[in-house]
C-alpha cells in the first residue's frame, strides 16, 4: 500500500521580529515545524523566515483586514498558534496613566490575540489536534505601582486563556499560557520607556541572569510539543533571582 506523505506541522508566531517570539520561531523551526512568522516589520521576519526555512507574514495582530490576510496565507490547517505579540507602554501610575497608552496596550495584548485566534481557530481544529499557547505575564497575576495599564492587559491575556479553554472543551485544541517574569530580551524594556535606555537598562540592573528569550522558547517548545491529550494550563517560569515581583536580588 502506498503511504501519503505526513504533512508537516505548522505552526504561527506572532511577534516573530524580536525577543521572544523570534527565539520561539527558531526552536519551533528545529523541532521539525514550518513556521509562519508574524510581525509589523517585514524585513525581519523575511530574514528570520529564510534564516529557518519559514514563511514571513508582515501582519498588525491590531488590524482585522491584516490578520484575515494572515489567515489566508496559514490555509485550512495548522498544529500550533503562539499568540506572543504584546507589549508594555509607559509606566505612569494611574493617577497620571495616559490613556492612548492602555488602549495601545489593550488592543496588542487582548484584542489581538482575539483576532489572531478567532481567525486561526478553524485551522488548528481541521487538524485535530491544534494547540493554543498564549504569552501572558507575571504581570497577570499580580499588581505593581506604576504597572496598572500592562497589569490590566495580561489580567486581560490571561482570563481569555481560560474562557477559550472552557469554551473549547469539547474541541481537540488544547488552550495554554505561558506567565513569564523577568526577561531580558532586546527590545521589551526600550519599548515601555520610548527608547530610554538608562530606564530600559535601570529594569535588569545587577540582576546576575534573567531569564533569555530562548529560556522562554525552550519552554513554550516543551508545552507544544506535550502529547495532544496534555493540556499544560499555565506554567509560570521567572529566573531564579525573581523570588516575587518585588523579591528581585540585585547584586552590587
Ligand atoms: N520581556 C519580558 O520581561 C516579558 C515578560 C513577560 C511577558 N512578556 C511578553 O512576551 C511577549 C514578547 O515580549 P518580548 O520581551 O520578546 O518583547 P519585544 O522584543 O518587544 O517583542 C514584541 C513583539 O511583538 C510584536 N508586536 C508588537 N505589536 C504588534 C502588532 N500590533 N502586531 C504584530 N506584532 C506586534 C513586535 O514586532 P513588530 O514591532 O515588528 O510588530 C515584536 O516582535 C509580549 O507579549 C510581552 O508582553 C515579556
Amino acid at each position: 500500500m502506498t503511504s501519503l506523505p505526513t504533512p508537516s506541522r505548522t505552526a504561527v508566531v506572532t511577534g516573530a521580529s524580536s525577543g521572544i517570539g523570534a527565539a520561539t520561531a527558531r526552536r519551533l523551526a528545529a523541532a521539525g515545524y514550518h513556521v509562519y512568522c508574524a510581525a509589523r516589520r517585514g524585513d525581519r521576519i523575511a530574514d528570520l523566515a529564510d534564516e529557518i526555512g519559514g514563511t514571513a507574514v508582515a501582519c498588525d495582530v491590531t488590524s482585522e483586514e491584516s490578520v484575515a490576510h494572515l489567515a489566508s496565507v496559514v490555509g485550512d490547517r495548522l498544529d500550533v498558534l503562539v499568540n506572543n505579540a504584546g507589549g508594555a507602554f509607559g509606566a505612569a501610575p494611574v493617577a497620571e496613566a495616559d490613556g492612548d497608552d492602555w488602549r495601545r496596550m489593550y488592543e496588542v495584548n487582548v484584542i489581538g490575540l482575539m483576532q489572531v485566534t478567532k481567525a486561526l481557530l478553524p485551522a488548528l481544529v481541521a487538524t485535530g489536534a491544534g494547540a493554543i499557547l498564549n504569552v501572558g505575564s507575571t504581570a497577570g497575576r499580580i499588581a505593581y505601582e506604576g504597572g496598572a495599564g500592562y497589569t490590566a492587559a495580561k489580567h486581560g491575556t490571561q482570563v481569555v486563556t481560560e474562557t477559550l479553554r472552557l469554551e473549547l472543551w469539547d474541541q481537540p485544541v488544547r488552550v495554554m499560557e505561558i506567565a513569564p517574569g523577568m526577561v531580558k530580551t532586546d527590545e521589551f524594556a526600550l519599548v515601555r520607556f520610548e527608547g530610554d535606555r538608562a530606564k530600559a537598562d535601570a529594569v535588569y540592573a545587577g540582576v546576575a541572569a534573567p531569564l533569555t528569550a530562548d529560556d522562554i522558547a525552550d519552554a513554550i517548545t516543551w508545552m507544544v510539543t506535550r502529547p495532544p491529550h496534555v493540556n499544560v494550563d499555565e506554567l509560570v517560569i521567572r529566573p531564579r533571582a525573581q523570588a516575587a515581583q518585588h523579591k528581585v536580588h540585585r547584586e552590587g
